[in-house]
């Protein structure tokens, strides 16, 4: 199979098929992600959490996301390969230009970085320097200080409100898609339907135009921190890395998951 391109993805909303979307951290994960047809593999800086050990995403830095990049494009022939800009590293729009190049020059096809605000213009500096972004809005986790832990976002309506407006700014700044975390299952499908770009979920409901997992959440793996409400053991069901990799997209692409147990309301 062909490797899946920046436009495929607004192709297959257009088509109505969802997107399945997991973090992978090393090559032979990606291979099996991508041999069970997952879309986009995500070297996400959760790493910091799942793989480190850490309490946040706060410490990872560049050479830990070059790494783990280069590790993971070497096992991936079809999916795309997004990879975080870490804590900071998109802090000014010349930082994030270099931290970008070296993300692609590791073998990511696409940069997500979280967050509005004074990150518009650092999303129209990469898009216009031909860097595909993937925006990340909601549960934010580069934000857990200001925050005060992974909470649920935009449950009040001038947060919604807000945060719709995010959605719509990020793509107006050249995002081409929108990782949507840790909000409400209505919010999520409005945000959805009035998003130019496509949406991938996580903790978000069944209605965005795909989901994404962490990998170790879906292999069930105590991760050490309170599960949250949308994390489903895949491995539980499919058997094996191979099955739950299949079980997943399955799920994901027939919209079985999430379920209205494994969202918020
Ligand atoms: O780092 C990560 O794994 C992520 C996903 C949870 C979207 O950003
Ligand atoms: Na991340």
């Amino acid at each position: 199979a062909r490797p899946l391109t920046v436009p495929d993805l607004a192709a297959a909303r257009e088509a109505g098929r969802k997107l399945a979307m997991l973090t992978a951290y090393d090559a032979g994960f990606a291979r099996a992600c991508d041999a069970g047809g997952v879309d986009l593999v995500l070297v996400g800086d959760s790493l910091g959490m799942v793989v480190q050990g850490h309490a946040s995403t706060l410490p990872v830095t560049m050479d830990d996301m070059a790494y783990h990049t280069r590790c993971v494009a070497r096992g991936l022939r079809r999916a795309l390969l997004v990879a975080d800009l870490p804590f900071q590293a998109d802090a000014t729009a010349e930082r994030a230009l270099e931290a970008a190049t070296r993300l692609l020059q590791a073998g990511a096809g696409m940069v997500k970085l979280e967050g509005a605000g004074p990150k518009l213009e650092v999303i129209r500096f990469l898009a216009e320097r031909e860097i595909p972004v993937c925006a990340h809005l909601g549960l934010t986790p580069q934000s857990v200080l200001r925050l005060g832990g992974f909470k649920v976002q935009g449950r009040e309506a001038a947060a919604a409100a807000a945060l719709r407006a995010d959605a719509l700014a990020v793509a107006e700044a050249g995002a081409s898609l929108l990782v949507l975390e840790g909000v409400p299952s209505a919010l999520a499908r409005a945000i959805t339907a009035a998003s130019p770009v496509p949406t991938i979920g996580i903790g978000a409901g069944p209605d965005c135009d795909g989901q994404v997992l962490v990998l170790h959440d879906f292999l069930g793996l105590d991760s050490g921190h309170r599960r949250p409400k949308f994390v489903k053991d895949f491995l539980a069901e499919g058997g094996s890395v191979a099955g739950a990799v299949q079980a997943y997209v399955a799920a994901v692409r027939e919209g079985s998951f999430p379920d209205a147990a494994h969202s918020y309301e």
